[in-house]
């Protein structure tokens, strides 16, 4: 562990997709790489927090001097969270699938020669955000959700800030055009209590060393 203004401090971070199975061999995902989760661990373990780094299927490398936990599914994204904490913050940077397929096959789905087709069900995932922004005990002093946003961004993400009872929400816009996801680059908003802060576009490492060090200060 680093010296630095995080030392003593414990920083949770999700990222990275999930994979919500449909039978053993398909699942349903998102593009989601990892990037910025990865990079946002990787600052604040360079600023001396210990980082419990839960984390989907990501194509990225995984961040060093972290403990990383791999998961698949949503369901197993909020058991780990909740068993990694209690944390000082928790920045939430996966983006989790919305539904599972609640009527996932345990063998190998089939084609029947007759051109029928599967009928998939969907269950609501459990929101991992806003279960531990709401937490009665030991709720993380800092709760840092993201928002990834194709239109009215600031609008979309303050909303959201109040549905989901985080501190704070970095919002991006994921547009295709911008070419954020999956990209270096980022141009993120920051909502907090005092109002919505745009940061320029930069390097994802950059918007990563710029948040760890605004956590930082906000942990005193
Ligand atoms: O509702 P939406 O998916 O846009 O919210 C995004 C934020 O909520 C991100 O911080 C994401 O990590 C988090 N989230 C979560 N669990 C979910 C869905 C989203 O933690 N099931």
């Amino acid at each position: 562990i680093a010296d630095g203004p995080l030392k003593g401090k414990h920083v949770l971070v999700t990222s990275g997709p999930t994979h919500e199975p449909i039978d053993p061999v398909r699942y349903i995902a998102n593009r989601s790489s990892g990037a910025q989760g990865t990079a946002i661990a990787r600052a604040l373990a360079a600023l001396g927090a210990r980082v419990t780094f839960v984390t989907g299927p990501a194509d990225v490398a995984r961040p060093e001097g972290v403990q990383v936990i791999e998961v698949q599914t949503a369901r197993e994204m909020l058991a780990a969270v909740q068993g990694a904490l209690p944390a000082d913050a928790a920045v939430f940077a996966a983006a989790v699938a919305d539904w599972r397929v609640e009527n996932a096959s345990g063998s190998k789905m089939k084609k029947d020669g007759k051109g029928s087709l599967p009928e998939l069900v969907f269950a609501e995932n459990p929101d991992i955000l806003a279960t531990v922004s709401r937490m009665e005990k030991g709720r993380p002093a800092l709760v840092v959700g993201f928002a990834a946003e194709t239109d009215d961004v600031v609008e979309n993400a303050t909303a959201k800030r109040k549905r989901k009872g985080c501190d704070w929400i970095v919002a991006n816009d994921v547009s295709p055009e911008t070419g954020i996801m999956g990209g270096d680059e980022n141009a993120v908003v920051v909502i907090t209590d005092d109002g919505a802060e745009a940061w320029p576009r930069m390097g994802k490492d950059q918007v990563a060393q710029r948040l760890a060090a605004a956590i930082a200060e906000a942990l005193g």
